[in-house]
Protein backbone atom coordinates (compact mmCIF):
# COMPACT_ATOMS: atom_id res chain seq x y z
CA UNK A 1 0.00 0.00 0.00
CA UNK A 2 1.30 3.17 -0.61
CA UNK A 3 1.59 6.88 -0.07
CA UNK A 4 -0.96 7.84 -1.88
CA UNK A 5 -3.42 5.28 -0.60
CA UNK A 6 -2.86 6.53 2.67
CA UNK A 7 -3.44 10.08 2.16
CA UNK A 8 -6.73 9.60 0.22
CA UNK A 9 -7.99 6.44 2.08
CA UNK A 10 -8.48 4.25 -0.66
CA UNK A 11 -7.15 0.96 1.27
CA UNK A 12 -10.48 -0.45 -1.18
CA UNK A 13 -10.86 -0.97 -4.64
CA UNK A 14 -13.74 0.32 -6.42
CA UNK A 15 -16.52 -2.87 -6.55
CA UNK A 16 -16.94 -4.01 -10.05
CA UNK A 17 -19.50 -2.82 -11.98
CA UNK A 18 -22.71 -5.20 -11.65
CA UNK A 19 -24.14 -6.60 -14.62
CA UNK A 20 -28.05 -8.39 -15.47
CA UNK A 21 -26.54 -11.59 -15.39
CA UNK A 22 -28.10 -12.85 -11.64
CA UNK A 23 -31.47 -10.67 -13.41
CA UNK A 24 -31.43 -13.07 -16.62
CA UNK A 25 -34.68 -12.04 -17.50
CA UNK A 26 -35.74 -8.63 -19.19
CA UNK A 27 -39.30 -8.52 -19.34
CA UNK A 28 -40.09 -4.72 -21.14
CA UNK A 29 -38.89 -3.96 -24.61
CA UNK A 30 -39.35 -2.64 -27.73
CA UNK A 31 -37.54 -4.57 -29.81
CA UNK A 32 -39.98 -6.19 -32.71
CA UNK A 33 -39.12 -3.80 -35.53
CA UNK A 34 -41.67 -1.25 -37.44
CA UNK A 35 -44.79 -1.24 -34.97
CA UNK A 36 -43.83 0.89 -32.30
CA UNK A 37 -41.44 3.47 -31.05
CA UNK A 38 -38.84 0.23 -30.88
CA UNK A 39 -36.56 -0.44 -33.21
CA UNK A 40 -37.51 0.27 -36.62
CA UNK A 41 -35.62 -2.37 -38.61
CA UNK A 42 -34.25 -6.16 -38.00
CA UNK A 43 -30.86 -4.52 -37.82
CA UNK A 44 -32.41 -2.08 -35.04
CA UNK A 45 -33.58 -5.30 -33.47
CA UNK A 46 -29.85 -7.19 -33.69
CA UNK A 47 -28.24 -4.52 -32.45
CA UNK A 48 -30.30 -3.77 -29.39
CA UNK A 49 -30.42 -7.78 -29.06
CA UNK A 50 -26.72 -8.05 -28.91
CA UNK A 51 -26.34 -5.10 -26.21
CA UNK A 52 -28.90 -6.53 -24.00
CA UNK A 53 -26.57 -9.65 -24.60
CA UNK A 54 -23.43 -7.63 -23.62
CA UNK A 55 -24.63 -6.43 -20.28
CA UNK A 56 -25.91 -10.42 -19.26
CA UNK A 57 -29.48 -11.03 -19.91
CA UNK A 58 -29.99 -14.53 -21.22
CA UNK A 59 -33.93 -14.22 -22.09
CA UNK A 60 -36.14 -11.37 -23.19
CA UNK A 61 -39.78 -10.78 -23.08
CA UNK A 62 -40.20 -8.10 -25.71
CA UNK A 63 -43.01 -6.23 -25.28
CA UNK A 64 -44.59 -3.86 -27.85
CA UNK A 65 -46.72 -1.00 -27.25
CA UNK A 66 -50.67 -1.64 -27.50
CA UNK A 67 -52.46 2.04 -27.93
CA UNK A 68 -55.43 1.86 -29.42
CA UNK A 69 -54.48 5.77 -30.89
CA UNK A 70 -50.93 5.35 -31.94
CA UNK A 71 -49.81 1.55 -32.13
CA UNK A 72 -53.11 -0.59 -33.39
CA UNK A 73 -50.65 -3.83 -32.62
CA UNK A 74 -52.51 -7.36 -31.61
CA UNK A 75 -51.63 -10.25 -30.66
CA UNK A 76 -51.61 -11.90 -34.05
CA UNK A 77 -48.86 -8.90 -35.94
CA UNK A 78 -46.50 -8.89 -32.12
CA UNK A 79 -46.29 -12.56 -32.68
CA UNK A 80 -45.31 -12.69 -36.42
CA UNK A 81 -42.99 -10.00 -35.55
CA UNK A 82 -41.45 -11.99 -32.79
CA UNK A 83 -40.80 -14.92 -35.31
CA UNK A 84 -38.74 -12.67 -37.41
CA UNK A 85 -36.64 -11.40 -34.41
CA UNK A 86 -36.07 -15.33 -33.75
CA UNK A 87 -35.32 -16.06 -37.11
CA UNK A 88 -32.82 -13.01 -37.03
CA UNK A 89 -31.50 -14.27 -33.80
CA UNK A 90 -30.73 -17.12 -34.84
CA UNK A 91 -28.73 -16.65 -38.35
CA UNK A 92 -26.42 -14.48 -35.75
CA UNK A 93 -25.97 -16.68 -33.63
CA UNK A 94 -26.78 -15.11 -30.14
CA UNK A 95 -27.67 -17.30 -27.47
CA UNK A 96 -30.65 -15.41 -26.43
CA UNK A 97 -34.36 -16.60 -25.55
CA UNK A 98 -37.09 -14.15 -26.90
CA UNK A 99 -40.76 -14.43 -26.45
CA UNK A 100 -43.08 -10.96 -26.95
CA UNK A 101 -46.64 -9.61 -24.23
CA UNK A 102 -47.43 -6.36 -24.74
CA UNK A 103 -47.31 -3.31 -22.66
CA UNK A 104 -51.23 -2.43 -22.55
CA UNK A 105 -52.27 1.58 -22.68
CA UNK A 106 -55.06 1.95 -20.80
CA UNK A 107 -57.43 3.49 -22.89
CA UNK A 108 -61.18 3.45 -23.61
CA UNK A 109 -61.06 -0.34 -25.41
CA UNK A 110 -58.71 -1.79 -23.06
CA UNK A 111 -61.29 -3.95 -21.60
CA UNK A 112 -62.44 -5.19 -24.32
CA UNK A 113 -58.68 -6.04 -25.55
CA UNK A 114 -58.86 -7.76 -22.30
CA UNK A 115 -61.37 -9.96 -23.07
CA UNK A 116 -60.03 -11.23 -25.85
CA UNK A 117 -58.89 -15.05 -25.68
CA UNK A 118 -55.42 -14.23 -27.10
CA UNK A 119 -54.50 -11.38 -24.44
CA UNK A 120 -50.64 -11.18 -24.29
CA UNK A 121 -49.16 -11.83 -21.04
CA UNK A 122 -46.02 -13.44 -19.95
CA UNK A 123 -45.07 -16.31 -17.22
CA UNK A 124 -47.30 -16.54 -14.45
CA UNK A 125 -50.17 -14.85 -16.37
CA UNK A 126 -48.29 -11.45 -16.00
CA UNK A 127 -49.95 -8.08 -18.04
CA UNK A 128 -47.96 -5.49 -18.47
CA UNK A 129 -50.09 -2.17 -18.73
CA UNK A 130 -49.04 1.92 -18.76
CA UNK A 131 -50.91 4.66 -18.52
CA UNK A 132 -50.87 8.54 -19.68
CA UNK A 133 -47.95 10.48 -18.27
CA UNK A 134 -50.03 13.59 -18.15
CA UNK A 135 -53.49 12.84 -16.01
CA UNK A 136 -53.93 10.19 -13.92
CA UNK A 137 -56.42 8.16 -15.55
CA UNK A 138 -60.07 8.11 -14.19
CA UNK A 139 -60.36 4.05 -14.63
CA UNK A 140 -57.25 2.71 -12.85
CA UNK A 141 -58.69 1.13 -10.23
CA UNK A 142 -61.35 -0.45 -12.80
CA UNK A 143 -58.96 -1.73 -15.26
CA UNK A 144 -56.76 -3.09 -12.39
CA UNK A 145 -60.60 -4.49 -11.02
CA UNK A 146 -61.05 -6.55 -14.44
CA UNK A 147 -57.61 -7.76 -14.82
CA UNK A 148 -57.12 -9.40 -11.74
CA UNK A 149 -60.98 -10.56 -11.87
CA UNK A 150 -59.90 -12.04 -15.12
CA UNK A 151 -56.86 -14.31 -13.58
CA UNK A 152 -54.47 -11.73 -14.63
CA UNK A 153 -51.62 -10.17 -12.52
CA UNK A 154 -51.08 -6.54 -13.51
CA UNK A 155 -47.77 -5.21 -13.58
CA UNK A 156 -47.01 -1.61 -13.77
CA UNK A 157 -44.74 -0.54 -15.95
CA UNK A 158 -42.68 2.54 -14.56
CA UNK A 159 -44.55 3.43 -12.08
CA UNK A 160 -41.83 6.22 -11.00
CA UNK A 161 -42.29 7.87 -14.59
CA UNK A 162 -45.49 9.43 -13.46
CA UNK A 163 -45.91 12.56 -12.42
CA UNK A 164 -49.26 12.60 -10.68
CA UNK A 165 -48.34 10.27 -8.16
CA UNK A 166 -45.17 12.37 -7.11
CA UNK A 167 -47.59 14.34 -4.57
CA UNK A 168 -48.67 11.36 -2.58
CA UNK A 169 -46.21 8.45 -2.56
CA UNK A 170 -48.33 6.70 -0.52
CA UNK A 171 -50.22 5.74 -3.67
CA UNK A 172 -48.18 3.48 -4.50
CA UNK A 173 -48.42 1.51 -1.61
CA UNK A 174 -52.06 1.68 -2.17
CA UNK A 175 -51.24 0.26 -5.70
CA UNK A 176 -48.92 -2.78 -3.75
CA UNK A 177 -51.03 -3.60 -1.25
CA UNK A 178 -54.03 -3.94 -4.12
CA UNK A 179 -51.82 -7.08 -5.71
CA UNK A 180 -50.40 -4.63 -8.55
CA UNK A 181 -46.76 -5.40 -9.24
CA UNK A 182 -44.19 -2.24 -9.86
CA UNK A 183 -41.83 -2.53 -12.78
CA UNK A 184 -39.04 -0.06 -12.31
CA UNK A 185 -37.49 1.00 -15.62
CA UNK A 186 -33.64 0.05 -14.90
CA UNK A 187 -32.28 3.81 -16.62
CA UNK A 188 -34.84 5.46 -14.18
CA UNK A 189 -31.80 5.04 -11.95
CA UNK A 190 -29.11 7.43 -14.28
CA UNK A 191 -31.57 10.20 -14.08
CA UNK A 192 -32.60 9.28 -17.83
CA UNK A 193 -35.76 10.82 -17.83
CA UNK A 194 -35.76 13.44 -14.96
CA UNK A 195 -33.98 13.96 -11.65
CA UNK A 196 -37.52 13.49 -9.64
CA UNK A 197 -38.05 10.09 -11.59
CA UNK A 198 -34.91 9.16 -10.15
CA UNK A 199 -35.76 10.02 -6.51
CA UNK A 200 -38.86 8.33 -6.95
CA UNK A 201 -37.00 5.26 -8.59
CA UNK A 202 -34.81 5.33 -5.17
CA UNK A 203 -37.21 6.00 -3.00
CA UNK A 204 -39.65 2.92 -4.20
CA UNK A 205 -36.68 0.58 -3.93
CA UNK A 206 -36.00 1.72 -0.04
CA UNK A 207 -39.83 0.90 0.57
CA UNK A 208 -39.27 -2.81 -1.15
CA UNK A 209 -42.23 -1.74 -3.33
CA UNK A 210 -40.72 -3.02 -6.77
CA UNK A 211 -41.04 -6.62 -8.19
CA UNK A 212 -39.95 -6.20 -11.39
CA UNK A 213 -37.11 -4.29 -13.16
CA UNK A 214 -37.18 -3.48 -17.01
CA UNK A 215 -34.81 -1.78 -19.71
CA UNK A 216 -37.47 -0.61 -21.51
CA UNK A 217 -34.86 -0.12 -24.09
CA UNK A 218 -36.84 1.11 -27.48
CA UNK A 219 -33.00 2.27 -29.20
CA UNK A 220 -29.38 2.94 -29.07
CA UNK A 221 -29.43 5.42 -26.26
CA UNK A 222 -31.40 3.42 -23.75
CA UNK A 223 -28.33 1.06 -24.33
CA UNK A 224 -25.79 3.41 -23.46
CA UNK A 225 -27.84 4.55 -20.48
CA UNK A 226 -27.81 1.07 -19.38
CA UNK A 227 -24.07 0.38 -19.78
CA UNK A 228 -24.24 3.64 -17.55
CA UNK A 229 -26.22 2.42 -14.61
CA UNK A 230 -24.51 -0.83 -14.38
CA UNK A 231 -21.96 1.20 -11.15
CA UNK A 232 -25.48 2.56 -9.57
CA UNK A 233 -25.73 1.38 -5.72
CA UNK A 234 -29.35 1.27 -6.17
CA UNK A 235 -28.90 -0.92 -9.23
CA UNK A 236 -26.63 -3.66 -6.82
CA UNK A 237 -29.57 -2.92 -4.11
CA UNK A 238 -32.28 -4.24 -6.00
CA UNK A 239 -30.35 -6.52 -8.25
CA UNK A 240 -29.51 -8.49 -4.87
CA UNK A 241 -33.40 -7.64 -2.95
CA UNK A 242 -34.63 -10.95 -2.99
CA UNK A 243 -38.30 -9.54 -3.91
CA UNK A 244 -37.02 -9.21 -7.52
CA UNK A 245 -39.13 -11.52 -9.95
CA UNK A 246 -36.93 -11.22 -13.09
CA UNK A 247 -35.56 -14.39 -12.32
CA UNK A 248 -38.33 -16.45 -11.79
CA UNK A 249 -39.49 -15.85 -15.27
FE1 LIG B 1 -42.26 0.55 -22.73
Amino acid sequence: MGIFSNIFGKSEPPAPPVDFSSVITDMHSHLIPGIDDGAQTIEDSIILIKGLYKLGFRKLITTPHIMSDYYKNTPENINAGLDKVREAIAKEGIEMQIDAAAEYYLDEQFLDKLKAPNVLTFRDKYLLFETSYINRPDNLYACIFAIQAQGLKAVMAHPERYPFFYEDFDEYKRLHDRGVLLQLNTNSLTGYYSPAARMIAMKLIDANLIDFIGTDCHHTKHLDSLFRVQNDKYLKKIITSDSLLNRTL
